[in-house]
């Protein structure tokens, strides 16, 4: 239990009390990435508006309390902003915002930047439109029964 003492008070709050945690129905874009290191798996949604403004953002997981509280960051960083600016919220600007997280920790937040990359590819490609910077996802995973198994869906 020592390891709880690593994890700063926005951490802790973000995790217990997680914003924006659940799922867009009929999202503009949704994104849905594991995690190579350990197996997790993170996906994100996203409801985008005529003018490219991220008006929603919402997130389900099975990953551990860092990928929780780092995706509930992530998706309140991201509301509000263009799918250009949202590109910026990167797993390090999430940390920042998060006053840090332990270093065995880091490869989790990665889950949120590569899920809102991937539901912004997603949304860019039903709408034909190209993101500025905005590489393929990576590790993109289509509708895995596994995460639905997972969820008890
Ligand atoms: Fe898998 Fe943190 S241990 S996301």
């Amino acid at each position: 239990m020592s390891q709880v003492t690593d994890y700063s008070e926005k951490v802790m709050d973000h995790f217990t009390n997680p914003r924006n945690m659940g799922e867009i129905e009929n999202a503009s874009g949704v994104g849905t990435v594991g995690n190579a290191k350990c197996g997790d798996i993170m996906r994100m949604y996203l409801d985008i508006d005529e003018n490219h403004i991220v008006q929603e953002a919402k997130f389900k997981t099975f990953g551990c309390g860092a990928a929780v509280a780092t995706s509930s960051m992530a998706t309140e960083l991201v509301k509000g902003k263009s799918v250009n600016e949202a590109l910026e919220v990167t797993n390090k600007a999430v940390m920042e915002a998060l006053d840090g997280l332990p270093p065995v920790k880091v490869h989790c937040s990665l889950l949120a930047e590569q899920a809102i990359h991937a539901a912004l590819w997603d949304y860019a490609e039903k709408n034909g439109i190209t993101i500025d910077g905005l590489k393929p996802p990576v590790n993109d995973i289509d509708e895995t029964e596994e995460f639905y198994q997972m969820q008890g869906e």
